[in-house]
C-alpha cells in the first residue's frame, strides 16, 4: 500500500530549521519559526506559567477525560479576556481546541458544514497555514490585498476586493501583529471594515495568535471587539503559544458569537462532534496552566508583565534594526519596517536575497522575506542589518512587492 504514496511536499518552515540545525557557521541566526527567545537566545517557561505548573502539581488528583469541549473553566476564562468589556460574553459558545491550528481547523469544518459553498477570503500575503487548513476541510479560498508595492497596509485594496465576498462568505483576518507581514489595519479601517460586513453580511473569522504582543493586550483586542459588537456572527481562533510561551502545550480556544442561545448550543455541540472525529478531546495541561493564571490575581498581575516585557523587546529589537538600517543608508526600509508590529517583520528581499542572505551570511528568514524579530539576541542585530544591506547592494534593487511573492 505505502509505496504508492505520491513523494509529499516538504514544510518550507520546518525544512529551512532542520537545514539551520545543521549549520555550524558561528555566526548562524535563525529567524524563521515564530518563537520568542531572550537576550539569552533562550525561550524560557514564564514565571507565571512555572507557578501556575508547581501549583497544579501540588493539587493534581487525577487525569480523568474532560468532557468534548475540554477544559470548561478554561473557555469561560478565554471568553472573558478575548470579549471582557464588550459584555458579549453570553452570545459565545467555546470549546478547548488543540492550540490556535485546532480552533482554525474546528471552525473551519463548522464553515463547511454551515455554509458548505462558502468563499473564506485571507490576506494576500497570509499566513502560511491559513489556506491549507481552510482547503483541507473543503472551503473554497480567494485573497484579499493586504500591502500596497511598498509593503504598507493597503486598506482601500483590502475594501475594494472584499466589496465581492458574498453573504454566504466568511472573512479571515488576524485580530493582530499580522503573520508574515506584521503590518496591521488601523482602527479606522477596522471599523470601514465593519461597516462593509454589516452592509453584506459576510461572517468575520478574526485569529488571534499574538494578542498582547503588539500593542499591549487589551489594544490588540480592540478591533476584534469592536468588530464583535458589529456583526450578529462572528468566529474568533484563538492561540495560548506565544502570549503564555505554551508552544508545545498546544493550547487554544475556538469561539463563536451569535445572538441565539439555541444556535450556540448547536454550535458547541457541532464543534464537539468535529473535534470528536479529530482528536476527541484536547490536552489539559495547558488549558488548566492558563486557568490557574488567570483565575489567580497575582498569578495574572505577573503573567501580564512578564508578557509586557516581551512586547517591549520586540519593539525594542524592531528600533534597533530600524536605526542600524537607517545608519546604512535604508532609511525607505527601515521606514516600512518600523511601521510593523510583534513578532514578525517582512524584509525587503525577494526569495533569491534571502536564500544569499542565509547562504552568504547564515541568517535564515522565510523565502517571502519574514523574519522572526522576537528571535534576535540585541547583539546580533547589527549583523543582521549589515547582511540585509550587502545583499540590498549586491543586487542593486529592492525586492518587488511582497505579494508577488509569497
Ligand atoms: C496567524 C497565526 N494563527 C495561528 C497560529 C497557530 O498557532 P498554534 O497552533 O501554535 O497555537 C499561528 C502560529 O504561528 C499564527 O501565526
Amino acid at each position: 500500500m505505502l509505496e504508492l504514496l505520491p513523494v509529499p511536499p516538504a514544510d518550507p518552515l520546518w525544512d529551512l530549521a532542520a537545514a539551520y540545525a545543521t549549520d555550524t557557521r558561528p555566526d548562524r541566526l535563525n529567524l524563521v519559526v515564530g518563537v520568542y527567545r531572550d537576550h539569552t537566545g533562550a525561550t524560557p517557561v514564564m514565571a507565571a506559567v512555572r507557578e501556575a505548573e508547581i501549583r497544579l502539581a501540588e493539587r493534581s488528583v487525577s487525569k480523568e477525560y474532560r468532557g468534548l469541549s475540554g477544559n470548561l473553566a478554561f473557555n469561560q476564562a478565554m471568553v472573558s479576556s478575548v470579549l471582557g468589556v464588550t459584555g458579549l460574553t453570553d452570545r459565545a459558545a467555546a470549546v478547548q481546541t488543540v492550540a490556535g491550528t485546532g480552533a482554525l481547523r474546528l471552525l473551519a469544518d463548522l464553515v463547511r458544514q454551515t455554509r458548505p459553498g462558502a468563499t473564506v477570503w485571507i490576506s494576500d500575503p497570509a499566513y502560511v497555514n491559513h489556506r491549507p487548513i481552510l482547503e483541507a476541510a473543503g472551503l473554497t479560498v480567494r485573497t484579499y490585498t493586504w500591502l500596497d508595492a511598498e509593503g504598507r497596509s493597503d486598506p482601500a485594496g483590502m475594501l475594494q476586493d472584499l466589496q465581492r465576498a458574498e453573504r454566504d462568505d466568511v472573512v479571515l483576518l488576524q485580530g493582530c501583529c499580522h503573520n508574515p507581514s506584521g503590518v496591521d489595519l488601523s482602527f479606522d479601517a477596522w471599523q470601514a471594515l465593519a461597516g462593509l460586513a454589516e452592509r453584506d453580511g459576510w461572517v468575520p473569522f478574526i485569529d488571534l495568535a499574538y494578542h498582547g504582543l503588539g500593542d499591549g493586550l487589551e489594544a490588540d483586542l480592540r478591533a476584534t471587539r469592536m468588530l464583535a459588537t458589529r456583526v450578529p456572527e462572528m468566529l474568533i481562533s484563538v492561540s495560548c503559544s506565544k502570549n503564555f510561551g505554551l508552544y508545545s502545550d498546544r493550547t487554544g480556544c475556538a469561539i463563536v458569537l451569535s445572538p441565539s442561545h439555541r444556535t450556540l448550543t448547536h454550535v458547541e455541540t457541532a464543534l464537539q462532534n468535529i473535534a470528536r472525529t479529530l482528536y476527541s478531546m484536547p490536552p489539559e495541561h495547558g488549558a488548566a496552566v492558563v486557568t490557574t493564571i488567570l483565575e489567580d490575581a497575582e498569578l495574572r498581575a505577573t503573567w501580564r508583565a512578564e508578557l509586557d516585557a516581551m512586547r517591549g523587546r520586540i519593539s525594542a529589537n524592531r528600533a534597533d534594526l530600524v536605526a542600524h538600517l537607517s545608519g546604512l543608508g535604508h532609511t525607505v526600509h527601515a521606514e516600512t519596517i518600523s511601521r510593523q508590529k510583534g513578532m514578525f517583520s517582512t524584509l525587503p528581499l525577494s526569495p533569491g536575497q534571502m536564500r544569499e542572505l542565509r547562504e552568504q551570511f547564515a541568517i535564515y528568514g522565510t523565502a517571502s522575506g519574514r523574519v522572526n524579530i522576537a528571535g534576535i539576541a540585541a547583539p546580533r542585530i547589527p549583523y543582521l542589518a549589515q547582511g540585509i544591506a550587502a545583499v540590498l547592494a549586491r543586487s542593486g534593487a529592492a525586492r518587488p512587492a511582497p505579494s508577488a511573492v509569497s
